[in-house]
């Protein structure tokens, strides 16, 4: 069977590529450069994108004769810049990043557009761009901020693109990706055949025997995983612990409890740990802290309830991580460390690296995962749920230890306004940090919010407008919210994680999920509790209502702004919950939760 092969530069989204060729019904396979070596198999190479520079010293480069090549090569991102690099092009860093959606422009003749309509959205993710294409190369594709948006050899073997096709918010990539695929075979013979069965088998096989312990934090993932455990090895062999550690939302572990005894799950222990997560999380603002003392907690506690069940020989430890979950934690060897989730902090490597750890769904994404849970037989309101992670409520509280602000960013909030001020808006640059992932890199900058001077009707297309210009051109903002009126100036108070606070995060929470949860258009909504206080002193909330398939892109949801100032005010009904602002970025640069 013939296959292509995706070169790993250490891109986030070189394993959703692999999946999107295997879905066009071609196999595909990832190599690293160092070892790719082209054999007869191979019909047409993918080089992904990355972190880095191509300009760099040390930037990731690969041995392969690229003119003598017998088969076409695509090259999408930093891939997009390295093909063109390797030929003979010149790449610039610089003032030009585009981070989110981008409508570019393309050639109708090209044959990688082929049946695609002149203009395209594409979701863009890049600080470096192809100023110079090499000798025989033609311009197929080109945006408002770059010339060269895609290009090709004039032979149609070679081709880049600066944007990811790969990602489901690039509205006619999976079209490019197969145009791509006709100049490499004819042939579509990859059967992605269900995987339910395979990894049943793989279950089976790995646990060899031994019992199974599950850590269940109620979310899908992990109740796929266990079904999938119980289908392989039955209920009886399987030991699972449900952590309640008092970042769950309102009732939620009680109401798990009633899901758990009506499918017919045996062994489950809730082990109530609120107490402990809180006192060591006393006083911690870091969010990669809080990520690292929560997963060894668990973990420890998870230790704990083995040595009651005295078999510490003869169990292996399930988790239902899925590929996000590795790939935003660092895992492949050349991509960055956007954030460590809860499956992969130190005490998990070590059990991983001893051998005691199964972990079926690692290759899959979220939309896998539901499908798998439905094949499954769970049903359709526990398998559609919104994901809810691991360190749950924790990492929607943005905790700070001052209520000084440095100051820093105020010249940059003059250029911002200047920005805003052909729209008749404002804004703030706000003095705490959220995570985002620009270029396939980690940062951690200020959020701003923004809102119109004289409070008009906002409209969509300016929020989404203003949102991607403010981003791209402001290093030191990574994440706008809006405002649905003028915000006076913020003040910032020290906040912990208390249970107060987590308390009236949860009744706000609640409030808003009960009204949003008709909005079917919504994949998730994380509610996020900031160390701000408005001219009443009550404290200001984000919601980030996103649109999303599988977690690696997301785009901001556009709630009707009638019903969103309905659905504030009455939250606001909650004893000092004050403005609450929305969240209008999209994925990348800012992720989808906040830390
Ligand atoms: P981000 O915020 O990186 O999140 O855009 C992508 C998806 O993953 C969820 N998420 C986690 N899931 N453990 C998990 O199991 C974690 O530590 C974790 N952190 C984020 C997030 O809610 C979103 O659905």
């Amino acid at each position: 069977m013939k296959k292509v092969a995706i070169i790993d530069f250490g891109g986030q989204y070189t394993h959703l590529i692999a999946r999107r060729i295997r879905n066009l019904g071609v196999y595909s396979e990832i190599y690293n450069p160092e070892e790719f070596e082209l054999k007869e198999d191979i019909c047409g190479v993918i080089f992904s994108g990355g972190p880095q520079s191509v300009n760099a010293k040390d930037a990731y480069r690969i041995d392969f004769d690229i003119p003598t090549s017998p088969v076409p090569i695509l090259g999408i991102c930093y891939g997009h810049q390295l093909l063109a690099h390797m030929m003979g092009g010149e790449i610039e860093s610089g003032e030009s990043t585009e981070y989110g959606s981008t409508i570019m422009k393309c050639d109708p003749e090209a044959e990688i557009f082929s049946g695609l309509e002149l203009q395209q959205q594409v979701w863009m993710s890049h600080g470096d761009h192809v100023a110079k294409l090499p000798a025989g190369f033609e311009v197929i594709a080109a945006s408002d901020s770059i010339e060269i948006a895609a290009y090709q050899s004039k032979d149609g073997k070679y081709t880049g693109f600066q944007y990811h096709p790969e990602v489901t918010h690039s509205v006619n990539g999976m079209q490019m990706l197969d145009n791509f695929l006709k100049k490499c075979t004819d042939q579509r013979d990859w059967d992605s055949k269900h995987f339910k069965d395979d990894l049943i088998q793989m279950v089976k096989e790995e646990s060899a025997g031994k019992k199974l312990i599950l850590l269940l934090s109620g979310g899908v993932d992990s109740m796929v995983a266990l079904e999938l455990c119980i289908a392989a090895v039955g209920n009886e062999n399987i030991y699972s612990i449900h952590v309640d550690t008092g970042f769950m939302r309102q009732a939620e572990s009680a109401d798990l409890k009633i899901h758990f005894d009506k499918l017919g799950y045996q062994n489950i222990k809730i082990i109530e740990a609120e107490e402990l997560y809180l006192k060591q999380l006393d006083g911690v603002v870091d969010p990669e802290e809080k990520r690292l003392i929560i997963g060894k907690l668990f973990v420890d506690i998870a230790q704990g309830e083995l040595a009651h069940l005295k078999s510490d020989e003869d169990w292996m430890l399930v988790q239902g991580t899925i590929y996000p979950d590795t790939i935003e934690s660092g895992d492949s060897n050349k991509s960055a460390k956007i954030k460590t989730h809860h499956n992969r902090v130190e005490e998990i490597e070590k059990l991983i690296q001893a051998g005691k750890v199964i972990e079926p769904l690692k290759d899959l994404y979220k939309d896998e995962v539901r499908e798998l849970g439905t094949e499954l037989g769970l049903p359709d309101h526990l398998v559609h749920r919104h994901p809810f992670p691991g360190p749950g409520l924790a990492i929607r509280v943005i905790c700070s230890d001052t209520n000084k602000t440095d100051g820093k960013f105020r010249n940059e909030e003059n250029k911002m306004n200047e920005l805003l001020a052909e729209y008749s808006m404002k804004g703030q640059i706000l003095p705490i940090k959220s995570v985002g992932v620009q270029g396939d890199f980690r940062t951690y900058h200020h959020p701003a919010v923004v809102w119109f001077e004289n409070e008009k009707q906002p409209n969509w297309n300016t929020l989404k407008e203003v949102s991607a210009k403010i981003i791209n051109n402001m290093k030191s903002v990574n994440r706008l919210i809006f405002s649905n009126s003028v915000v006076p100036e913020l003040r910032l108070e020290e906040l912990y994680l208390e249970k107060k606070n987590l308390n009236q995060l949860r009744m706000a929470d609640e409030i808003l999920r009960v009204k949003t949860d008709i909005l079917a258009e919504i994949w998730q909504m994380p509610v996020v509790q900031l160390p701000l206080y408005d001219e009443e002193n009550n404290r200001c909330y984000v919601i980030r209502p996103v649109c999303s398939q599988d977690a690696m892109s997301a785009d901001f949801y556009e709630m009707n702004f009638d019903y969103l100032n309905e659905v504030i005010r009455e939250t606001q009904n909650v004893k000092g919950v004050g403005r609450i602002f929305y969240d209008i970025t999209t994925k990348p640069p800012g992720t989808i939760e906040w830390e």
